[in-house]
């Protein structure tokens, strides 16, 4: 095996710390305590998911731009929506929104299969080469409108939607199997956006219920 450089063993060190710093200021003291979904923070590079003018502020706790308009949402936001709907090994899990592919690659790092939907083609090659380099195999990224889900791939045991509507689409809780959970950003992007998490009982009977306010970016319909 060839020997890595000693400066790029040394940043690799100090981006570990700053991830683990990340973890010990900001997510658990919010309230993250699930162990997979601290686990899964703690790995991912998501300063391999900026642009490189971005790289310095990778591990604040804050949403910063992947062009496009366009953000990479706030860490601790990314880990709340993953604890929410406790991705494991061998579960199928559905995003809405892959952006920079960095909340595909939290999803994939608890061992779930992971498959994506980008409406900009731009950032859906981008977030699929990427998540290929980084070896990230269980995700698949789709181009596409992801308002009608992925019905091919369906039932889902876990639907993440990273982008806001007024109401949930209709073909999400569709495709949310029985016993799955579904968390997406419900409301006006600019007054009251909450987040809501639905669950699908294994008699197939919806519960949602409102979380806490967030802002996202809007679910945009029509493919870019
Ligand atoms: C807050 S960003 C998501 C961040 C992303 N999850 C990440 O980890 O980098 C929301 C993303 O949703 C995408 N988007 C908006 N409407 C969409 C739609 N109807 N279908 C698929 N993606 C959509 C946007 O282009 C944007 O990349």
């Amino acid at each position: 095996m060839a020997a890595i450089p000693a400066q790029a063993q040394g940043d690799d060190d100090r981006w570990r710390a700053a991830r683990e710093r990340l973890v010990a200021d900001h997510l658990v003291p919010q309230g993250i305590s699930d162990s997979a979904t601290l686990a899964a923070m703690r790995a991912v590079p998501r300063h391999r998911f900026v642009p490189a003018d971005q790289q310095p502020y990778a591990y604040e706790n804050t949403p910063l731009p992947i062009g496009h308009d366009q953000t990479i949402s706030q860490p601790v936001v990314v880990a709340f929506m993953t604890q929410l709907v406790r991705p494991r090994a061998g579960m199928r899990v559905l995003e809405v929104g892959t952006g920079s592919g960095y909340q595909a690659a939290v999803l994939a790092e608890t061992g779930a299969r992971v498959w994506t939907i980008e409406i900009f083609r731009a950032l859906a090659e981008e977030a699929r080469a990427r998540l290929a380099r980084l070896g990230y195999r269980g995700v698949t990224v789709r181009h596409g409108d992801g308002y009608a889900g992925w019905p091919e791939e369906a039932p889902f045991d876990a639907i993440v939607v990273t982008a806001g509507a007024d109401s949930i689409p209709p073909a999400l809780i569709q495709q949310l199997a029985p016993g799955g959970r579904l968390v997406m950003p419900v409301g006006d992007p600019l007054l009251d956006q909450e987040l809501v998490l639905v669950e699908k009982d294994a008699s197939g009977r919806v519960a949602s219920r409102r979380l806490l306010p967030v802002r996202f970016v809007p679910l945009l319909r029509g493919v870019r």
